[in-house]
Formats: C-alpha cells, structure tokens, sequence
C-alpha cells in the first residue's frame, strides 16, 4: 500500500521517524493526534485496514480534522472538515471542490475535481506493531502549514 509500509521485512523504524503508539491503540481509538519532534500536530487514523497520517488542523481555517466523517468521493477515501465540510484526500492531502459541468444546465450537473495539494501528508511506518510517523518536511509550502504556527496551537488550546 502507498501509505503505510509494511513490517515484515524490517525490525527498525525509518530514520527521522517517530513514535506514535501500538497500532491495536491506534486502531481502537481509529484516531490519535500527537505532538511530533516537539514541532508539529499530526493526526494518525486508521481506516479500512490503513493508516494515514496528516497535519491535523484542516488547511482551510484549522477545523479539528480528528473529528471528521471518512467518506468517498469519486473513488478517493476523503476525510470530511466537520467546520465547513472541505473534503481531504486521505492519500494525498488534495482539497477536493465539486465543479459545476454546464451552470445554465438544468438539473446542474457536477463532478470532483481537485483543487492540489493543500493538506500535509506525513509518512507512516508500521514495525512489529508500532507505528512511527516521518514528518515530510518537503520545502514547498502547503496551505496547512499556516495552522501549525506556535501562537494558533495557543490560541486553539484556550479555545
Ligand atoms: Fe475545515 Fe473550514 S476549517 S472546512
């Protein structure tokens, strides 16, 4: 599976990776969120038999992903904002919008497309059990980045 590596071949955790807990807790709670090298909150879910893991504050104004309904649109596993429903791709943290084929068209027809990437996706490796998230520190800036500034974790802590 793209996401999720597999534990067979290997007894070591990836370099840079991080632990995040025992994949049964994991997929007992079907989500945790955790504070990853001190710098960055990450939601681990588990779902159908796979884990994903993604920044945790949704991209368009830093909604608690955690608590969102896991849905399919067009085919992608998505995970849906409970604040204002944006749709994310589990896979690939793309932003996905319905777009209207014909706006004159009666009755409107539309479709799924995606608006890129727009949510950070981070790596996880399972390994006898446990399970390690390794944080893409890929440079290109992603629209979730903006809610993981020291002064929102603040501001979302009080809140
Ligand atoms: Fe997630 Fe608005 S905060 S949809």
């Amino acid at each position: 599976t793209s996401q999720t590596s597999s534990s067979s071949s290997s007894s070591l955790p990836p370099p840079a990776s991080h632990f995040i807990g025992r994949k049964e807790d994991i997929v007992k709670a079907g989500r945790v969120t955790k504070l990853v090298n001190g710098c960055r909150d990450v939601l681990v879910l588990y779902h159908q038999g796979q884990l994903y893991a993604m920044d945790m504050h949704c991209y368009h104004s830093g909604g608690a992903l955690k608590n969102g309904d896991i849905e399919e649109f067009n085919g992608l596993l998505c995970i849906v904002c409970p604040w204002h429903k944006y749709k994310i791709t589990l896979e690939g943290g793309e932003g996905l919008y319905q777009a209207v084929d014909d706006p004159l068209a009666k009755p409107l027809r539309t479709h799924w497309r995606s608006k890129g990437v727009k949510q950070r996706i981070h790596k996880v490796t399972e390994v006898n059990g446990d399970v390690f998230v390794t944080l893409n520190e890929s440079g290109e800036a992603i629209e979730s980045d903006v809610y993981q500034t020291e002064k929102y974790r603040t501001s979302f802590l009080k809140a």
